[in-house]
């Protein structure tokens, strides 16, 4: 893809954040709501990312106190220093990560993490590879730091190969954004895979930004952090980024609590301007209630074990009725494929809320293809076609909505008839 031309004129004056789609999660809340009013019943809401554990109270203790103690002023714009010395120990006894408050940013949730990161490894003209498959807040994101988006193909079970990662890349691919657990598919990526990308990625001059929101929600195998393949290597060589959060291991969603390590000093440089110029700092007490969070390792340990126990519950009938090859290995999400019901993922998200009250995303929303201008406008932004059978459902909702909404799924897929078994 040729790089834009700095003379390229202004076709119609549209700033890039106003071509960007919209998530399609925001439509289905939509549709969702707006039959709860016309019906007055509640709908099952397989759509959202919402855990039914709540955060520990500990937490919102610490976060009061801090406030009430008048804990409340600006902080580094890099963060509490406390909170990020203890982000360096719990990186390098969780993850095996080797970093150093100097390279650890907080930020308001990783979403902000992840948006600062891409800013900060932006070049003009570059490309970012994302999962052809991906959270569509990731291809936000690239095109708001003005990177373009280039997708990588997945294998039949959503991991991706390395030499065909190679192959869609183009000589102006800078950056490889991996998300290990997934969402949505829930595909999580063992170290050997994990080697073999970060040695292309390094022949090739690219960075990695790792997207490890789920680290906590591994549930075959184990989770591995793409930055401990290269705590051998020296600082100045480093190019894997880590971004992680509270939201999801301590179901802190709302607290907006995440942070990232660079890999090396100059990212962090730049990571540090983009912080001065969107947040001056993260909120001070938010980050008093993390240092308390860091402490509840064991509330970690039965989060994930509800959001397994939902997965093992409700998932296995999905996949007996043939809508699902494996059961995901990590994170909140499965990806069904209802091809055999005849239907398109449109029309059974559509019927299924509109005679089951039930409410499911399309796949599409996880798999556009945007077209751009030379300037990273969007032109257009078709689904992949091979993304016209696929849905996204949650499993880390309340046990009983998730085994009625299932059920409810599957009746609903076995009338359609087809091939369901
Ligand atoms: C893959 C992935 N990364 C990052 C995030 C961001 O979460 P937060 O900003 O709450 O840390 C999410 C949230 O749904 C996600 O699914």
């Amino acid at each position: 893809m040729p790089l834009p031309s700095p003379s390229t004129p202004l076709s119609d004056g549209a700033a890039v954040a106003a071509t960007i789609p919209s998530s399609e999660l925001h439509r289905v809340f939509r549709e969702a709501d707006e039959r709860e009013r016309a019906t007055g019943r509640p709908v099952t809401k397989l759509h959202v990312g919402e855990p039914y554990f709540t955060p520990p109270p500990e937490v919102a203790r610490a976060l009061a106190r801090a406030a009430e103690e008048g804990r409340t002023t600006y902080t580094d714009v890099e963060g509490l220093v406390e909170l990020r010395e203890r982000l360096v120990e719990k990186l390098a006894t969780e993850n095996g990560v080797d970093t150093d408050a100097s390279r650890v940013f907080v930020t308001p949730g990783s979403c902000q993490g992840l948006a600062a990161l891409m800013q900060a490894v932006a070049e003009p003209g570059a490309e970012i590879l994302l999962p052809e498959l991906h959270w569509p807040i990731h291809l936000q994101q690239a095109l708001l730091a003005g990177l373009r988006p280039v997708f990588y193909p997945l294998g039949a079970d959503y991991r991706p190969d390395p030499e065909a990662v190679l192959a869609a890349a183009t000589p102006n691919t800078r950056v490889l954004l991996l998300n290990s657990p997934s969402n949505p598919t829930g595909a999580v990526l063992d170290a050997e895979r994990l080697s073999a990308l970060l040695g292309t990625a390094r022949r090739e001059g690219w960075q990695i930004i790792s997207d490890e929101a789920y680290e906590h929600f591994v549930f075959d195998g184990a989770h591995v952090s793409t930055a401990s393949l290269e705590r051998d290597v020296p600082v100045s060589e480093r190019i894997v980024h880590t971004v992680q959060t509270f939201s999801k291991s301590l179901a802190m969603t709302g607290y907006r609590l995440g942070y990232l390590a660079t890999a090396d000093e100059r990212t962090a440089r730049a990571v540090r301007i983009v912080q001065e110029a969107n947040l001056i700092a993260m909120a001070t007490p938010v980050q008093y209630a993390g240092l308390e969070a860091l402490r509840l390792g064991h509330v970690v340990k039965e989060n994930r074990a509800m959001v397994l126990a939902n997965r093992d519950a409700a998932l296995p009938a999905v996949r007996d009725a043939g809508l699902m090859a494996e059961l995901p290995a990590g994170g909140w999400y499965a990806v069904l494929d209802v091809a055999p019901t005849g239907l398109t993922a449109e029309e059974f998200s559509a019927r299924l809320l509109r005679t089951r009250n039930v409410a499911v995303v399309p796949g599409s929303g996880f798999a556009l293809l945007p077209r751009l201008d030379a300037r990273g406008r969007v032109l257009s932004a078709e689904p992949a076609p091979w993304s016209r059978h696929l849905i996204r459902i949650a499993v880390c909702g309340d046990p009983g909505t998730l085994r009625d909404g299932v059920a409810e799924l599957l009746d609903f897929a076995r009338e359609c008839g087809g091939a369901v078994r």
